[in-house]
């Protein structure tokens, strides 16, 4: 049995079959219909969602399978102190998979350690989010047909962004990446991320305060959230909640076939009037999610 937890538990090719199936579902859904009739998949979320959490259900309903499973703690017995280990080991008999998102760093690895069904982080506090990085994978894939030779803009909250963190993992395993880190500097990459990952895999990568400077040579500008709930004080928060905010006229000076991405939901870091533009790829990616689970479902599932 394997777990999810990080993404760099799946190697390259693992991922690339993935994207394969997952194109494969988008043109050909009726094939898939029936591969987990009889399974169930439960999600156990201890923080909010909407994309990770309904495209899950919404990928293992379309299999031909079934959910259960909780939006908030406070609807489950850990509002009455109960572990997450015992949660996990007692939901284990009620499901054959389960998606778990929380608040705590290392939250779903503790959980794969006492779970008899596979456990899929769906995001653990600031670390890490794979299934979001396979989204984001699968989204490059479609929009630029290729995942190497890609100049990266990410943008935002570089520090507690576990989007961020799982996407500069993913990425630097492909030939010929380069990363432009745009943050405040309260907001920087953590140094962890820039030694184990991008110093490691020898990744160039460039730091800045501004989305102009290096505008002009990105192919990918990957927006995120200033996070108000990973913030110790409100004041803080509001002071750099809305440092970037992407405009039309901002993008002028960008490439014409630039893809601009954000993870979702968004604040105010990019304005409404961006959506219309075509190089605005954030909800085709909310969309792709959904086929990306269902591959990976069948994946862990070790339906063929
Ligand atoms: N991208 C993402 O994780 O969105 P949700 O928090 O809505 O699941």
């Amino acid at each position: 049995m394997k777990h999810l937890i990080d993404i760099k538990d799946l190697s390259v090719d693992e991922i690339d079959e993935m994207i394969k199936v997952a194109k494969d579902i988008i043109n050909h859904p009726e094939k898939y219909s029936h591969k987990c009739d009889n399974k169930i998949l439960a999600t156990l979320f201890f923080e909010p969602s909407t994309r990770t959490r309904l495209s899950f259900e919404s990928a293992m309903m379309r299999l031909g399978g079934k959910v259960l499973g909780f939006s908030e703690a406070n609807s489950s017995s850990v509002s009455k102190g109960e572990s997450v280990s015992d949660t996990i080991r007692v939901v284990g008999y009620y499901s054959d998979i389960i998606a778990m998102r929380h608040p705590k760093e290392g939250a779903p690895y503790v959980a794969s350690s006492n779970s008899i069904v596979p456990i899929i982080n769906a995001g653990d506090g600031g670390h890490n989010h794979p299934t979001q990085t396979l989204t984001d994978l699968m989204t490059i894939s479609s929009e630029k047909g290729h995942l190497d030779d890609l100049t990266i803009g990410v943008c935002g909250d570089l520090k507690f962004g576990r989007t961020v963190h799982s996407l500069i993992n993913a990425m630097s395993r492909y030939k010929n990446i380069k990363f432009v880190l745009i943050s405040p500097d309260e907001l920087k990459l953590p140094d962890y991320v820039k030694s184990n990952v991008l110093d490691k895999c020898k990744i160039k990568y460039y730091e800045t305060n501004t989305i102009e400077e290096y505008l002009p040579k990105l192919d990918i500008l990957y927006m995120t959230r200033v996070q108000k709930e990973r913030f110790f004080n409100e004041e803080d928060y509001k002071r750099l909640k809305d440092y970037y905010i992407l405009t039309k006229d901002k993008l002028k000076i960008a490439k014409k076939d630039l893809c601009i991405m954000h993870p979702l939901p968004r604040v105010n870091e990019i304005a409404t009037e961006v959506d219309s533009d075509p190089r605005a790829k954030y909800f085709e990616q909310a969309n792709y999610g959904r086929f990306i689970r269902m591959a990976l479902i069948l994946k862990m599932l070790n339906i063929k």
